[in-house]
């Protein structure tokens, strides 16, 4: 045993990986080294801390050095039945101690959120186990009467209650959007229909986001099943009037927890050969399985979690044994702080809500941006939009693009083009501002010529559109 006055930080990842985790590792360690903090990665999650021994190991600036841009998490993370019990809560004591280690940081979803404040709400009672046994002396239980734990939520699932985002959720958005994007071409080249299942547990955030991100035309997820019973005819019409308007593709991305009112589980194959049925051609599968969970982090996933990893140091440093367990998450794009058990229970209650078969309330806790985007896909599925009531004025609205092309301009165009606006229709203006101006390039949106748009338009700076001012002489020529 050693006797140390310096704070000593033990930090883990657990449950299932997820890109961003060693982003956070890196920021966690050399923001504890500069706060002249020993910090020591536990490998293999809670097993390391229960086997101990060189799964415990100190940590070093350069230690942590290259591994930002890489998937998963280097110090490796497990689903461990032993931690679970009293007795392997108390070797994990004893293992830490050893190593003087009273302040944690982990890394996971809600169930190793959950066995972190349990195992700091046992401390003090696993600490005099270990003092009666002689495992700990009474010197060392002494300087650390309690544990201090701060949880950042690592899962691509997105399901946590106290974030906008998970470590992790943002890059699996990308693998599938590029999985979805890619299936779309052989589905258009076949005029085939594709089902495709995503991860996410009971959040459907990942099937939901996935299907606005691509331009899916149907999907199921957990929190919000079909509402009617005869929702297989509602999906096959919508896919049917879809075709007639001249789809090539049909995309239903259903989330891997979905189910229907009677809370049934509703499979992708299920849906595959219902829809090969009733549609009567070619319906394929994919589950995207692992792979929205593996490679390389977004750019934002490594953001963030650098940016949650060292926020989780500076609540740590300035930690007292009284202090709550926090959860450090991000909303609207600000670091944040929050009771860690409060979140947790909050993300439990959503789950419970769907077991209740309580729906409305499972939607109503996954906030008000998600039911946004649920209505959004819910009109932009539409094959063609509503038609104007009798006797309703007729408006006109005008999308165009103006100044430097952006990624997401064509995505944003086409919404705004599809979305039922009774009594309005719709123009494009082609070729920015100037045409706006000089007039020929202003036509109607058509079915067929929606994507060709996308590639065809362009942005023009055009001088009628700026905002000109007499006190700034040309430069000379
Ligand atoms: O929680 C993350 C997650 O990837 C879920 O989306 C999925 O259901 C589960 O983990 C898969 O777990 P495993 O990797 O243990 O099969």
């Amino acid at each position: 045993m050693t006797a140390s006055d310096t704070t000593r930080l033990g930090i883990l990842t657990s449950g299932g990986d997820a890109p961003g985790m060693n982003a956070a590792v890196r920021a966690v360690v050399r923001a504890a080294l500069d706060q002249g903090m020993d910090v020591y990665a536990i490998y293999e999650g809670y097993q390391g801390m229960v086997d101990g021994g060189d799964r415990i190991r100190k940590m070093s600036w350069n230690a942590v050095g290259g591994i930002m841009q890489r998937g998963g998490t280097v110090i490796g993370t497990a689903r461990c039945a032993t931690f679970r019990t009293r007795a392997g809560r108390l070797q994990a004591a004893r293992n830490l101690l050893q190593h003087e280690i009273d302040r944690l940081i982990v890394i996971g979803g809600d169930g190793s959120l959950t066995g972190a404040d349990l195992f700091r709400r046992e401390w003090p009672g696993l600490l005099a186990e270990l003092v009666e046994r002689g495992e700990v002396s009474q010197a060392v239980a002494a300087r650390h009467p309690q544990l201090m734990i701060v949880g950042l939520v690592g899962s691509i699932d997105n399901d946590m209650a106290g974030t906008d985002m998970t470590i992790g959720a943002d890059t699996a958005l990308h693998r599938i959007t590029q999985a979805v994007d890619a299936i779309s071409s052989t589905a258009a080249s076949h005029q085939r229909t594709f089902v495709i299942e995503v991860m996410g547990r009971n959040c459907g955030y990942l099937a939901l986001m996935g299907a606005l991100a691509t331009g899916a035309d149907w999907v199921l997820i957990p929190e919000c099943p079909p509402d009617t019973d005869d929702w297989h005819d509602r999906m096959c019409q919508m896919l049917r009037a879809g075709r007639q308007a001249g789809r090539r593709d049909s995309i239903v991305i259903v989330a891997e927890g979905a189910r229907d009112r009677q809370g049934n589980p509703i499979s992708s194959e299920y849906v595959r050969q219902m829809l090969e049925e009733r549609l009567g051609e070619d319906a394929r599968v994919t589950i995207l399985g692992h792979v929205q969970r593996g490679g390389a982090p977004s750019a934002f996933d490594r953001t963030m979690s650098t940016l949650l990893g060292y926020a989780a140091v500076e609540e740590l440093a300035s930690a007292t044994p009284d202090s709550e367990p926090l959860l450090i998450g991000m909303r609207n794009n600000r670091i944040t702080r929050a009771p860690l058990m409060r979140c947790v229970e909050q993300s439990r209650a959503v789950a419970d809500a769907i077991a209740a078969h309580d729906y409305d309330r499972a939607m109503e806790l996954r906030g008000g941006s998600f039911r946004e985007a649920y209505e959004a896909l819910r009109t932009l599925v539409r094959a063609l939009p509503r038609p104007s009531g009798a006797g309703q004025q007729q408006q006109r609205l005008a999308v165009l693009h103006a100044g430097g092309p952006a990624p997401g301009m064509n995505t944003a165009r086409a919404a705004a083009i599809s979305t039922p606006s009774p009594g309005r229709s719709k123009r494009n203006i082609f070729k920015g501002f100037s045409s706006s101006v000089a007039g020929p390039a202003i036509r109607p949106p058509t079915g067929s010529t929606a994507n060709a748009i996308t590639s065809q338009r362009s942005t023009s700076r055009s001088s009628v559109s700026r905002p000109r001012s007499t006190t700034i002489s040309p430069a000379p020529s």
